[in-house]
């Protein structure tokens, strides 16, 4: 028998994160979810996972961070069609691809993780017509992106909860798109090449594509008193209900409580919405497949959050991976050191001579 999931299958050691899914606990680097969303800035977290996965911590300071977007704005002149894209996680795999690898892994990745909300917001304006917006490197990096985007010093309140989303989708253990990273780094290829193919596999709407499609459920649902219905109807056309399930969490997501928390001071009206078409889904999905914990995921309270902090809805994905690439660097840095090459095998069911 073959797992074409290959669920359960362990393939790395890793100081990085750790997922409990039967209880729901998400660890990264030694601190759960909660307090590191609720104390920590999105730097520090950054530090954190690059030094688990055996990097040089003291490379990745708030300051050096602030540099690598300055840097990176060098970068969005020569982007050209890159930013014409109409998705961004395609702008933002052909723009990372624009960056020169060295071949030292803490300086590539920081200069990754700079880039990125240079590049997303670049595209965002593009799209919307606007001239991009240099980055300011003595502001966070929460702050920074959300001004590059919007053309607005950010609130306190947006900021807070911006960057607590950043914090708490930083890393999530063996996810298939840190896969990808680790797959592309284990034949000894560079840091840029695994982070361009782990933005190819966030794209897909099984894993980091869903936040939109969740926004756009809860605008076609409109009102708590119509989730149910809505629900049913979607189910019977064959469609999975977005944001709710995963492949390893039996219980609700750690991730959704973190971000339902961080979205309440900014009292987005959609927020009684999203707990009541969250309810309605988990009583259906319960009643139809029993066996089958299916509960909200990360994605349903991303929607609500980063709509409420002002971004487009369009921009969500590219997002997450403004977060996620400093995961993905941290399990670069780790693969490499293992040095091992990342090669499953096949059982061939075709036909024989
Ligand atoms: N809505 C309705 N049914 C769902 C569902 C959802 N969101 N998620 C899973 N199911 C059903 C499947 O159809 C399947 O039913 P079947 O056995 O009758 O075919 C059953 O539950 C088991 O699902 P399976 O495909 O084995 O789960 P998985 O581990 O491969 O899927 C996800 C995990 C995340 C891909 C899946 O839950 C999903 O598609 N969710 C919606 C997209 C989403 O929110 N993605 C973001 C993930 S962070």
């Amino acid at each position: 028998m073959t797992n074409p999931g290959l669920e359960g299958v362990e393939v790395a050691d890793t100081r990085i994160s750790d997922v409990d899914g039967e209880r729901g606990e998400l660890i990264i680097a030694g601190a759960d979810v909660e307090r590191l969303a609720a104390s920590a800035p999105f730097e520090e977290a950054v530090a954190r996972v690059v030094e688990a996965g055996g990097g040089d911590r003291a490379a990745l300071t708030r300051a050096a961070i602030g540099q690598a977007r300055a840097a990176a704005w060098e970068l969005v002149p020569r982007l050209g069609d890159a930013l014409d894209h109409p998705d961004g996680m395609d702008a933002l795999r052909t723009a990372l691809g624009h960056l020169r690898s060295t071949g030292d892994d803490t300086g590539d990745a920081l200069a990754a993780i700079g880039a990125a909300p240079v590049i997303v917001a670049a595209w965002s304006r593009r799209r919307a017509h606007q001239a991009p917006i240099a980055p300011d490197p003595a502001l966070g990096h929460a702050a920074d992106y959300l001004r590059m985007t919007t053309g607005n010093a950010a609130g306190s309140a947006a900021m807070g909860a911006l960057d607590a989303y950043l914090v708490t989708v930083i890393d999530h253990a063996m996810s298939a798109s840190t896969f990808t990273a680790r797959v592309i780094a284990s034949t000894a290829s560079d840091l840029i090449s695994a982070l361009v193919g782990a933005v190819g596999a966030l794209k897909g709407p099984l894993h980091g594509g869903a936040p939109g499609p969740v926004l756009d459920m809860l605008d076609a649902i409109g009102a708590p008193d119509r989730a149910e219905a809505w629900l049913l109807g979607e189910l019977a056309a064959g469609r999975r209900i977005m944001g709710m399930g995963h492949r390893v969490y039996r219980v609700r997501d750690p991730r959704a409580a973190v971000l339902e928390e961080a979205v309440r001071p900014l009292a987005s009206p959609r927020l009684e919405l999203a707990r009541a078409v969250e309810g309605a889904a988990a009583k259906i999905l319960l009643e139809r497949k029993p066996d089958r914990p299916l509960a909200a995921n990360v994605e349903f309270y991303t929607a609500v959050l980063l709509d409420a902090v002002g971004l487009p809805r369009e921009q969500f994905s590219a997002t997450f991976a403004v977060s996620r690439i400093a995961g993905w660097s941290a399990h670069v840095l780790e693969q490499h050191r293992t040095g091992r090459l990342i090669r499953p095998s096949s059982r061939y069911i075709g036909a024989r001579p």
